[in-house]
């Protein structure tokens, strides 16, 4: 069986023009291949501008890759309209602020129909259905929610309303980015383990983007870790987390473990590293 998702190569520059001077080249992702295996829940983790949005937005072709390839189902994804609507369908996001992705105008209804519209998936009544559905699934009840609007609702409800969105059009895979980082500390847990319970219930996979390494443990089965655009390091989560190898990777585990919270700020991480 070939994973659900391959990437192989890929290569992102971001080229900035500057009025004065030299344009900036930033490699935003620098020859990553990884595979995403079936009911598997992958997890990214890397400092902030290492190239973890970068990936997501190529996988969902929502960039264009430089150079590499991109399988589902062992299936190349070319460029052209029909795999970038497959891709689209086949994987759906949660954002790490909900905002971003839905229509404050729109009430939850359309909001999570958007995608089955967009989609051209089943009639109106049949829409319904599957809204409402995916509105338990998240444990939201439909009869109370679908007719109010984004700023009605807590902050843990929106973000189980974008779920929710994702998850109505039955997808493969959820590429998670942050999804519980803005939310209250005393309803991340909860999130993760609703996220958990659907990738179960439905054998979803999941790529879930992140810098916290102790929900990335508690949710994740694979690992890779990014820096700069590249990855140093990748494997079951265990092996990563329990026996790292590489010297950024130590780096990053140390600086988080350490008790002393001065030692604990991320970037001290990088910095370590840098002058191994
Ligand atoms: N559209 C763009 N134009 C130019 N540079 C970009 C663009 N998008 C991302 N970059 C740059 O690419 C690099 C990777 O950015 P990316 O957003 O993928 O990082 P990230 O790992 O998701 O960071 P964070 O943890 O802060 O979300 C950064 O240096 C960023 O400034
Ligand atoms: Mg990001």
């Amino acid at each position: 069986m070939p994973p659900v998702l391959r990437v192989e190569n890929l290569t992102k520059t971001f080229i900035r023009k500057s009025l004065f001077g030299k344009p900036s080249v930033t490699k935003a992702v620098d020859d990553v291949s990884l595979r995403l295996e079936e009911g598997r829940v992958l997890v990214i983790a890397g400092e902030s501008g290492s190239g973890k949005s970068t990936i997501a937005k190529l996988i969902l072709g929502a960039l264009d890759p430089d150079t590499g390839n991109i399988y589902l189902d062992g299936n190349l994804m070319t460029r052209d309209q029909k795999s970038r609507r497959i891709l689209q369908r086949s994987c759906q996001m949660v954002h790490q602020d909900p905002y971003d992705s839905i229509n404050p105008r729109m009430k939850v209804r359309g909001i999570v129909s958007e995608a089955l519209e967009i989609h051209h998936i089943g009639n109106t009544r049949a829409r319904e259905m599957r809204v409402s559905q995916a509105l338990r699934d998240v444990k939201l009840d439909p009869d109370d929610m679908i007719h109010k609007y984004p700023h009605m609702l807590s902050g843990g409800q929106r973000q189980r309303v974008v779920l929710a969105r994702a998850l109505a059009v039955k997808p493969r895979i959820i590429i998670a980015d942050e999804p519980v980082s803005m939310l209250d500390v005393s309803i991340r847990a909860e999130m993760l383990e609703l996220m958990r319970e659907l990738q179960q219930k439905h054998g979803i996979s999941f790529i879930y983007i992140t810098h916290d390494l102790a929900t990335a443990r508690h949710f994740g089965t694979d690992m890779a870790i990014l820096y700069r655009g590249a990855i140093v390091e990748k494997g079951e989560i265990s092996g990563v987390l329990d026996h790292p190898q590489h010297p950024y990777t130590q780096a990053l585990i140390g600086a988080i473990s350490d008790p002393d919270p001065a030692n604990r700020f991320r970037e001290k991480a990088l910095v370590d590293w840098e002058t191994v």
